[in-house]
């Protein structure tokens, strides 16, 4: 959806927090929009429809909602005709309770309502309207997607979860597991290679955990491969669990599949992963690794980690501590745990202070850092191959763009968005790494 529009079509501006999902899904809305007539409005005050696209993770992540919806109601107290819809995770998991705490809502919808929101928004009326069926089957297939111009685009193409990790809300927001039929993923891949994606990322809660007939996630990797124009292949998030011989060979014989892999490990205690639910051991972890290591050279390896989970003692958070420095994790996002309703963990509350998590937190952090400044420097001197995104942040006419293990490096150089250069790595910090271009 582009910005321009006619003056009598109404004008929506979206919204979005939390992950990747959340990303690609307001892609998906911004298409549904778009069919049914509606402009994109480039800020809140211009628009017609105002929707929140949301997330329920942590604690954290509501509370930033909530104050943003203070501020977007006294906009509605200025103009009443404005419409303010709150979307996905957070709409599921606290359902009516937010027409309460927010009263200026006319819309709460969750992830399996996209479909229905140009009825919602073409209904005339006081009342508000809560959407929050979740349906098995749902997954937007063939529906597309609006994406802003970049050579790298999130593709979904498995949606919920059927874990139940016992810290985490996902299953109960996003429903059960459901894959994307091969054929429009692949569909929707060869337009995107049309309209200049270079590299495809495919998303999903467990996204090896992909079937869908015959096809396995490491089947599906394999027919994207033999798409004609798509480089490069990434994915996000797999579970250790389904981590099955089929991907990891998908992963090591298919060169178009980065070398680069988040895998959540959270904890590195043992008896935390099983008050967790993980269904793995520090061990079996420490063993995929090793067995991802052997076979995909140069692999970097990022991870999901949370302090101060219930009954978390010094002795388990030494542990994962331990379990970084054993792994030398190319990069992590950390996070304190977050007591969330609905989960299995739920009623056993919080057994960890807030200044203790707090302390951990930073220690874990402080630790990455180290690691992260390690992995880079190690970068220093070698050649890898860029994917050219566009002008690097720093603004000194510097390009960016990801090398295969998906590390950012700046350089100088004549390339355009969607060149795949090589690059020199002469510097690095723990963020960044600093290139010029060789051989060209
Ligand atoms: N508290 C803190 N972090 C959480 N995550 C999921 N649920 C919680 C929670 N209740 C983290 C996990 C997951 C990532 C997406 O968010 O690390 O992998
Ligand atoms: Fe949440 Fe666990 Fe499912 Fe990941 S695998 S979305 S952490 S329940």
């Amino acid at each position: 959806m582009n910005t321009a529009h006619d003056s009598s079509q109404p004008t929506v501006y979206l919204e979005t927090y939390g992950c990747q999902m959340n990303i690609a899904d307001s892609e998906l809305i911004a298409a549904i929009l778009r069919r049914a007539g509606y402009g994109r409005a480039a800020c809140p005050e211009d628009a017609d429809v105002v929707l929140l696209n949301t997330c329920a993770i942590r604690e954290h992540a509501e509370e930033r909602v909530l104050s943003r919806l203070s501020t977007l109601a006294r906009l509605k107290h200025k103009r009443p005709a404005l419409r303010l819809g709150l979307l996905g995770c957070m709409a599921q998991h606290n359902r009516a309770q937010l027409i309460e705490k927010a009263p200026y809502l006319d819309l709460v919808a969750g992830p399996d309502s996209y479909r229905r929101l140009p009825e919602f928004l073409g209904r005339t009326g006081f009342d508000p309207i809560v959407d929050v069926r979740l349906d098995r089957e749902e997954t937007y297939a063939g529906i597309g997607a609006d994406r802003a111009p970049h050579p790298r685009a999130y593709v979904t193409v498995m949606r919920g979860c059927d874990r139940f990790c016992t810290f985490c809300v996902v299953p109960y927001v996003r429903g059960r597991e459901r894959s994307v039929a091969p054929d429009a993923v692949l569909h929707e891949c060869r337009e995107m290679a049309a309209h200049g994606v270079r590299e495809v990322v495919l998303l999903g809660q467990t996204v090896n955990a992909y079937r869908h007939g015959e096809v396995d996630f490491g089947g599906l990797l394999r027919m994207i491969a033999a798409i004609d124009g798509i480089e490069r292949i990434r994915f996000t998030s797999p579970h250790p669990c389904d981590m099955t011989a089929a991907v990891i060979d998908a992963m090591a014989g298919e060169p178009k599949v980065q070398p680069y892999l988040h895998l959540p490990v959270q904890s590195g205690s043992d008896r935390i992963l099983a008050a967790m639910q993980r269904g793995y051991s520090v061990k079996e972890y420490l063993d995929l690794v090793e067995r991802l290591r052997s076979v995909i050279p140069e692999l970097a390896l990022s991870t999901d980690i949370i302090v101060g989970f219930h009954g978390e003692e010094e002795t388990d958070f030494i542990a994962t501590m331990d379990l970084m420095r054993e792994v030398a994790f190319d990069s992590a996002f950390t996070f304190k745990y977050s007591v969330r309703e609905h989960t299995r963990a739920y009623k056993l509350g919080d057994t960890v202070s807030e200044t203790e998590k707090a302390r951990r937190l930073a220690a874990i952090i402080e630790l990455q850092e180290s690691l992260s400044t390690a992995s880079n420097q190690n970068e220093v001197g070698r050649i890898r191959e860029v994917l050219v995104e566009g002008p690097a942040r720093r603004g000194d006419g510097m390009l960016c763009g990801k090398t295969p293990q998906f590390k950012t490096a700046v350089f100088a150089a004549q390339a355009q968005p969607g060149d795949l250069i090589p690059v020199r790595i002469i510097s690095a910090t723990s963020h960044s790494l600093i290139g010029v271009p060789v051989g060209r």
